[in-house]
């Protein structure tokens, strides 16, 4: 890993911020791992990603959620997508067993499902109140108030490092008609895009600077 910002964070925000920088080193061992993976933290901490629920069935035929940001479109034609899985998880074990899994995309107001679907080793069983009824048989779990929920099949999977990349085929896609603001994690917490009102009154304070 380039250790670009490892002296300081200073200068990011300058013209040419590589100046006074020293010279990358083709050396991988330079740099002791525990600083890599601190950087590596504070570079993901300023990524802003929307947060989804990752759903499936378990053993017992229950719908169960995963809290994920690592998922991202793939092509449209086919439609796909990816989405990363810490093999440990139980999400890992019963999406590879089943070979389908649903995503999510959270809204403002799921804060509660995100916390509640990421506790480690907590129960990941999905509330009945949280959950759309009358669904296919063959459907994963659609969250009520989610932004839209893509049904994927697993096309395939790869194990990477510590998870695993599926691939997911997208069979069907249902869109809210309520087009609420998503929920997003930056800066290592769960936050929300500015409202048209902050964003008009931060628009003339620029307007003003200027
Ligand atoms: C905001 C946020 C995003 C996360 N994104 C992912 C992810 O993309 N992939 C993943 O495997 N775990 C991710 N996690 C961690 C999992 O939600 C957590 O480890 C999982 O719920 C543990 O499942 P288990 O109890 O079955 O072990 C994320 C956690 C948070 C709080």
């Amino acid at each position: 890993m380039h250790n670009a910002g490892a002296t300081t964070d200073r200068g990011l925000d300058r013209a040419n911020p590589t100046d006074d920088m020293p010279e990358a080193s083709d050396d991988p061992n330079e740099m002791d791992p525990a600083s890599e993976v601190q950087l590596f933290r504070q570079a993901f901490r300023r990524h802003a990603t929307t947060v989804v629920i990752v759903t499936y069935f378990d053993g017992g035929g229950r719908a169960c959620g995963m809290t994920a940001t690592s998922m991202c479109s793939l092509s449209a034609s086919p439609p796909s997508l990816l989405v990363a899985i810490n093999r440990t998880s139980r999400a890992h074990a019963e999406i590879t067993a089943r070979g389908r899994y649903g995503v999510n995309l959270l809204s403002v107001g799921q804060r509660n499902v995100a916390l509640y679907c990421s506790r480690p080793g907590s129960d990941k069983r999905l509330r009945e109140d949280w959950m759309a009824t009358g669904l296919p048989s063959d459907a994963t779990p659609r969250l009520s108030e989610a932004l839209a929920h893509l049904e994927c099949e697993v096309q395939t999977s790869y194990e990477v490092y510590s998870h695993s990349l599926f691939l997911g085929l997208i069979h069907g896609v249902w869109l809210n008609p309520r087009d609420s603001p998503p929920l997003l994690y930056h800066g290592g917490s769960y936050s929300q895009l500015e409202s048209a009102a902050e964003r008009s009154e931060r628009f003339h304070w620029e307007l003003r600077e200027d």
